[in-house]
């Protein structure tokens, strides 16, 4: 006869739970489980069981939650001397770091590091450009002479969006101000032919060089002026501030500086010719403070002699070295003196190092070999390439690196070079290319006469080929990457992303994250192939991946 569902309950003995049975749980863990669940990084790093591994491979298990996510803290050093409050770095890729990067990502606790496919000097601007960023100041502003006319100014206020100029008189900044043209001034000015000073206004409200942003803002709300200049004591233009930026002038408690310094941090990289020791002099000039040696493998005779003379010559700066993927290729560097190492070959989403050079590493297999030797002496690693959600920059922390680099993920971004365009399908897109693809390598910005071993003389970036190369291998390719929005938005959202992982995992710093995997309380699980199927969005007909909001 079946049994009726509340015949099944009451033929169970009901009892109340003891005290005892509270613990019976964790006492018969603590003795009958000697192991914890899940394995140690070394099992899940033992490469002759299962093969090198990357970041999909694997997954890290739940711990403990015992604090809110907003007590993560993400501190976590860049070099032996340099610690930054998130582990976020751009890749020096001329796609992805120019100075609006570098500014954004040190803004929000990161780092960026200015590419150097373009000339020694145009690079030294940008590392100027973020040395001298304060924020909410425009250090850039659009400037124009007196001689300009209504109708070019009509034509900026067209090409920028907006419409206040200051006047100058050689049109530049550093050159003193004459006056200000603002939209109202043109607007329904008929003399097109007018040179800007007939309409300009020249009953000017500005601030002297130094003021604070703070007593800049109020000058400027009292002064019911679209813009204030900021003028030095000659009153020649330096900076301006702009009424519709008040409200955005966010305030950046994150922001990456060295201590006692008011400036941002300034990374840069470069090759190892003997050319890039006059770059570098240049880019040191400018106020470089983290030089990055540029290469695909890091390894060689010239990047050995190059971190030496770099530590000689200028004591003061944090040299990162790389890439590396081996603990012998680790070692070496760390003797020549590195004070930071970035690991990857062949795992960027734009690579195809592996396939043309058979020569490479899984990058998770490369990030734990790497940082676990590095971490004896005390030297950082930056885990670079293949990151492509938060998850993966979770995972590369855990495997000991202290920071991760990205290039395809921020070059969508609207702080990376290049404008949007529309793709063949209708999505709004930016180019985003390998600094080993045919185009980069050939892309020489920095002049001089024409011809491939002109071009290999000239252009930065020779991160993928010889002098003299008669042939251009290509180890890149050049595509594009959607719409990301800004990088104020899209840091933000992989803080907090990496945060509630840590939360999860129950470790509240990336040090606890380390030492945890390290000594065998954070544990890991192998995934196969149809884990990963299950741990991906699976069974529905549609759906919008939407990632914050
Ligand atoms: P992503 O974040 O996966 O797009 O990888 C970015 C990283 O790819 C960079 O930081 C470089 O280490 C690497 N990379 C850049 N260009 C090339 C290339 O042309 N070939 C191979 N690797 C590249």
């Amino acid at each position: 006869m079946p049994i009726a569902n509340g015949d099944l309950r009451s033929s169970v003995p009901r009892q109340n739970n003891t005290p005892e049975d509270f613990t019976r749980a964790l006492d018969i863990l603590k003795n009958e489980y000697p192991e914890r669940d899940g394995i140690d990084i070394h099992t899940l790093t033992d490469s002759e069981k299962h093969g090198g591994l990357t970041y999909n491979d694997f997954l890290v298990l739940p711990g403990y939650i015992g604090f809110p996510a907003s007590a993560v803290s993400l501190d976590t050093p860049i070099t032996k001397r340099i610690t930054l409050k998130t582990p976020f770095i751009s890749s020096p890729m001329d796609t992805v770091t120019e100075h609006s990067m570098a500014i954004h990502m040190a803004l929000l606790g990161g780092l960026g590091v200015i590419h150097h496919n373009c000339s020694a000097e145009e690079q030294a601007e940008m590392v100027r450009k973020v040395k001298r960023f304060e924020n909410g100041f425009i250090l850039d502003p659009v400037v124009i002479s007196p001689t300009t006319t209504v109708a070019e100014a009509k034509a900026l206020k067209e090409k920028w969006g907006f419409g206040g100029f200051p006047v100058t008189e050689d049109g530049t900044l550093r050159s003193k101000l004459v006056g200000i043209i603002t939209p109202r001034d043109i607007q329904f000015h008929g003399a097109h032919s007018d040179p800007v000073t007939k309409v300009m206004s020249t009953d000017l409200v500005t601030a002297r060089q130094g003021i604070t942003l703070q007593e800049a803002n109020d000058i400027l709300s009292k002064s019911k002026k679209g813009k204030l200049p900021i003028v030095d004591e000659s009153n020649n233009l330096i900076a301006l501030l702009s009424r519709s930026d008040l409200m955005k002038n966010l305030h950046y408690p994150l922001a990456s500086k060295l201590p006692h310094s008011k400036q941002l941090i300034a990374a840069a990289a470069i090759g190892t010719r003997p050319d890039d020791k006059s770059r570098l002099q240049t880019l040191v000039d400018a106020g470089l403070d983290i030089v990055i040696l540029d290469s695909s493998q890091g390894n060689s005779m010239y990047q050995i002699e190059m971190i030496k003379y770099v530590k000689e010559k200028y004591p003061a700066l944090d040299v990162i070295g790389g890439n590396v993927v081996t603990r012998e290729q680790a070692a070496a560097l760390i003797a020549a003196g590195v004070d930071g190492l970035r690991i990857g070959m062949g795992s960027g989403s734009a690579c195809i190092t592996q396939e043309v050079m058979a020569v490479g590493r899984p990058q998770a297999a490369s990030v734990f070999s790497v940082s676990s030797f590095a971490a004896r002496f005390g030297v950082p690693c930056i885990a670079d390439g293949g990151i492509q959600n938060v998850g993966h920059i979770v995972k590369g922390l855990a495997l000991g690196a202290s920071t991760v680099m990205m290039g395809g993920l921020l070059a969508g971004t609207t702080e990376s070079p290049g404008q949007y365009f529309v793709s063949r399908e209708g999505q709004l897109v930016k180019a985003y290319r390998g600094m080993g693809s045919i185009d980069a390598m050939e892309d020489k910005k920095a002049g001089g006469p024409a011809g491939k071993d002109a071009k290999a003389q000239n252009a930065g970036t020779a991160r993928y080929f010889s002098e003299g190369d008669r042939l251009l291998v290509a180890q890149g390719v050049s595509g594009s990457v959607l719409d990301r929005g800004s990088v104020t938005k899209f840091v933000p959202y992989l803080m907090a992303g990496v945060q509630h992982s840590l939360q999860d995992i129950g470790v509240q710093s990336v040090k606890e994250l380390k030492s945890g995997v390290m000594e065998g309380s954070v544990r890991f699980e192998l995934r196969t192939v149809s884990a990963q199927a299950e741990g991906n969005v699976h069974g529905l007909h549609s759906f919008d991946k939407k990632l914050y909001s």
